[in-house]
């Protein structure tokens, strides 16, 4: 079944300029960009996104994290996109990624991971209208 996934393209890896890098593996892995553009989060976007998250020890950091510069937002479309995009990701912490994963590749550590994606088809329902309209994505 075709599905959409939402993707960011953290800070750690935007201010390495590895925004091509990454995309070509998004792109490599047959999944289709259907809606793009480079945000700079407010800590308001950034803890309402991760609210979620608003209990553990590591949110606060988190959000200064996700707000300290550019990231790149993007809607991801193909068979099984979130489970897809999720492996090409790998694994939260980038010591336990496997190979030829993207945090594996590029992941700082288990904060400055490079890279979001949603996990189950009931959050991407929520995280892709919480930066796109309908009109900016194609296809
Ligand atoms: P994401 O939501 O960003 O796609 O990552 P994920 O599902 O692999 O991991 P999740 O458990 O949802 O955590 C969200 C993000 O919080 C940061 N984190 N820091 N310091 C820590 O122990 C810790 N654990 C998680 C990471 O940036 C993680 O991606
Ligand atoms: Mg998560």
């Amino acid at each position: 079944m075709s599905e959409r996934t939402f993707s960011i393209i953290k800070p750690d890896a935007v201010e390495r300029n590895l925004q091509g890098a990454i995309i070509k593996m998004i792109q490599d892995s047959g999944l289709k960009i259907v809606g793009m553009k480079m945000i700079h989060m407010s800590r308001k976007q950034a803890e309402g996104f991760y609210a979620v998250h608003k209990e553990r020890p590591f949110f606060g950091s988190l959000c200064d994290y996700m707000c300290s510069g550019p990231v790149v937002v993007s809607v991801l479309e193909g068979e099984n996109a979130i489970s897809r995009y999720r492996t090409l990701m790998g694994a939260t912490n980038p010591e336990n990624a496997d190979e030829g994963t993207i945090r594996k590749c590029f992941a700082v550590d288990i904060e400055k991971n490079s890279v979001h994606g949603s996990d189950a088809p009931e959050t991407a329902a929520i995280e892709i209208p919480y930066f796109f309209s309908n009109l900016e994505l194609v296809g």
